[in-house]
């Protein structure tokens, strides 16, 4: 009974938390689907890495907000303020979640675990030998609570992405991926600096602060 009452507590604070947070009443407004939507949308502002006619990789995707941040940077100029939801598109994005995903239109989705063969290789296929020019991540995995499993399932997602980016990204591309501080953080770091020739470590706004999330972008493949 005790607990159940200090859940509930706790579920009040964070809902109450959620409702006056203001990327979740921005998201509401321009029609996101999650407040995760700003995190991308400071991270390009900064980097000023997505533009129109891009082929791009949105891992971990669902419900969306990226994929739409994405669709309204690659609808036309003249499709109103911010883009548009609907109508033509140019450019190419590629969604993928082990969850279903309301459809967007023009976003194409494949639903599985990344970290299987048969979920890469549909991936593979739906790219079709082109290459791409950014590849962003969100992909958390379920925690167990245990650290050492958490951190080795986190850096499992990371390295198959950093993989995934090294063998399909432009030279001039980059990979945008959410990481934990914690253990396994410093070797990600390492990681990133092996492949690419910048890296930056980015903690956007929208970022809750008491969240260890923090997100790193590669850019520019290294030779070799
Ligand atoms: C924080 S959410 C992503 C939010 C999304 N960027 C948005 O803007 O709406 C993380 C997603 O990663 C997905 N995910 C976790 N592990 C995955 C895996 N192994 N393969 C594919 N998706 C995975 C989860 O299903 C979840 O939907």
């Amino acid at each position: 009974m005790k607990t159940q009452t200090k859940s509930k507590k706790v579920n009040k604070a964070w809902l109450n938390n959620h409702v006056n947070d203001p990327y979740v009443q921005l998201a509401q407004k321009e029609g996101y689907r999650s407040r995760a939507a700003y995190k991308l949308k400071e991270i390009d502002e900064e980097l000023k890495l997505i533009r129109p006619g891009q082929v791009v990789v949105d891992l971990g995707a669902t419900p969306g907000a990226w994929s739409q941040y994405l669709r309204r940077k690659f609808a036309p100029k003249d499709a109103g303020q911010g883009g548009a939801a609907v109508g033509q598109l140019n450019g190419t994005i590629i969604a993928l979640d082990l969850l279903d995903f309301e459809p967007i239109e023009g976003v194409q989705f494949i639903q599985g675990d990344f970290q299987e063969d048969e979920v890469l290789a549909a991936l593979e296929a739906a790219l079709a030998g082109r290459p791409v020019d950014v590849v962003v991540s969100d992909m958390a995995p379920n925690l167990s609570g245990i650290a050492s499993t958490d951190a080795a399932r986190i850096s499992n997602l990371i390295e198959l992405a950093v993989d995934f980016a090294s063998r399909h990204l432009k030279p001039e591309g980059a990979l945008v991926a959410k990481v934990f501080h914690g253990s396994g953080y410093n070797e990600l770091v390492a990681l990133f600096r092996s492949q690419f020739k910048v890296v930056k470590v980015v903690k956007p706004k929208a970022s809750r602060e008491r969240s260890s999330e923090t997100f790193l972008v590669g850019i520019g493949l290294n030779a070799g």
